[in-house]
């Protein structure tokens, strides 16, 4: 269930038989939908007056921006009798119109017009708690709708040229997630030859599991040696929930500071969009690494000039390769099923999905959804309260 922003609250049936993300006889599979920031969609893309819709968790949300530039996010049925805003609605000055009766509804979701009536009745469609980061629209998803939990955050320094891709993958969010603190697939899988130097929940922010990386990217990888030599990086991940992989990448050789995210979304219970988004941070003193520069005549008239094309480079570089990265995971993310036995798993795995069980209802990730249902929903304590 969506968390509601106060006032009027709707509640939308529940799937009444839903299959998890692959499972076989003996073992136990995630519950589908952990509570999140899930990413939407890279909002540079959304004019003025658009609306797109979207499935998440297997309900259906649209997101607009309205005349004025506001953006918004809200379940995509219509209060008034349900039909799809998603389909055939409009964004109308700062009101998105239903396409059934012509009801429009601000951005708070009330109800704020009606055709050829003066009068409007208390009605509000349920909005989402948003978010924008590196120009992408967050929203909150707790599946018995609780407010969220946490704010995310990003490394406070300016970043520039963003650039985004997303890729469908047959698997789970928290699989996504949890392929940051396994250490051995990164050596075996990925061909780097990276140390771990952490790998434990944050003690001062507990939504927070942080991981440190150092090594270089492609150790063994063919026909790629000018990356091999000059990518070398410490990696510093921060997972805000299972959503939201946050690494800063410090390649140390070049100067240059990288930040990307890796965010998993859940479609349904089979299919998670992830997106990946890079940035480059900052770009040091090119005389850290090329031997003598300083001493070059217009060395500064040079460096800057150089500073924005080389940063771009690197990230365009960066962007690349941590696309090609994902798409080895994904042959083996599309297969695989979740082995919920700990027995041979490196601590640091061990110790992230501990960390994970407070994203799930009750903190059990294995929570069948019947289960989960029969527990307190907030959404409906709030309908009872007010009825
Ligand atoms: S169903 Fe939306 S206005 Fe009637
Ligand atoms: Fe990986």
């Amino acid at each position: 269930m969506f968390y509601l922003t106060g006032g009027h609250v709707w509640v939308t049936a529940r799937p009444k038989e839903v299959r998890t993300v692959k499972q076989i006889k003996g073992d136990r599979s995630l519950f589908p939908y952990p509570s999140a920031w899930y990413c939407i969609d890279d909002v540079r893309t959304l004019a003025p007056g658009e609306l797109k819709h979207f499935s998440l968790c297997g309900e259906d949300i649209v997101y607009f921006r309205t005349e004025s530039g506001e953006l918004a996010a809200m379940e995509a049925y219509c209060p008034h009798m349900g039909a799809n805003f998603g389909h055939g609605g409009k964004v109308i000055g700062e009101h998105v119109q239903c396409p059934f009766h012509g009801f429009e509804f601000g951005t708070d979701g009330r109800c704020a017009k009606v055709p050829e009536s003066k009068g409007v009745p208390k009605l509000k469609a349920r909005t989402l708690h948003t978010d924008l980061v590196m120009d992408h629209l967050f929203v909150w998803y707790d599946y018995l709708g609780r407010p969220p939990s946490f704010r995310l955050q990003l490394w406070d320094h300016p970043l520039v040229s963003t650039l985004s891709t997303s890729i469908t993958m047959r698997t789970h969010p928290q699989e996504l997630a949890e392929n940051g603190s396994d250490l051995r697939h990164f050596r075996f899988l990925h061909h780097n030859n990276f140390r771990m130097l952490r790998a434990e929940a944050d003690p001062e922010r507990p939504h927070v599991f942080r991981t440190t990386l150092k090594g270089k990217i492609f150790e063994e990888s063919s026909g790629r040696q000018f990356q091999r030599d000059l990518l070398a990086a410490e990696v510093d991940i921060a997972m805000n929930g299972l959503g939201f992989l946050a690494a800063r990448c410090d390649l140390y050789k070049v100067g240059v500071v990288n930040q990307y995210l890796a965010c998993g979304t859940p479609l349904n219970e089979h299919e998670t969009v992830l997106r990946i988004i890079t940035a480059f941070e900052e770009i040091q003193d090119f005389g850290t690494f090329v031997p003598g520069f300083r001493r070059l005549p217009g060395s500064g008239w040079l460096q800057s000039k150089m500073q924005r094309p080389v940063a771009k480079l690197f990230t365009k570089l960066m962007f690349d390769d941590v696309v090609a990265v994902q798409l080895e995971d994904r042959d083996v993310w599309h297969h695989k099923i979740h082995r919920s036995e700990r027995k041979g798993l490196d601590r640091s795995v061990v110790q992230f999905r501990k960390w994970a069980e407070q994203f799930y209802p009750n903190g059990d990730p294995y929570l069948s959804l019947a289960e989960a249902d029969a527990l307190p929903d907030v959404s409906l304590e709030a309908v009872r309260a007010s009825a």
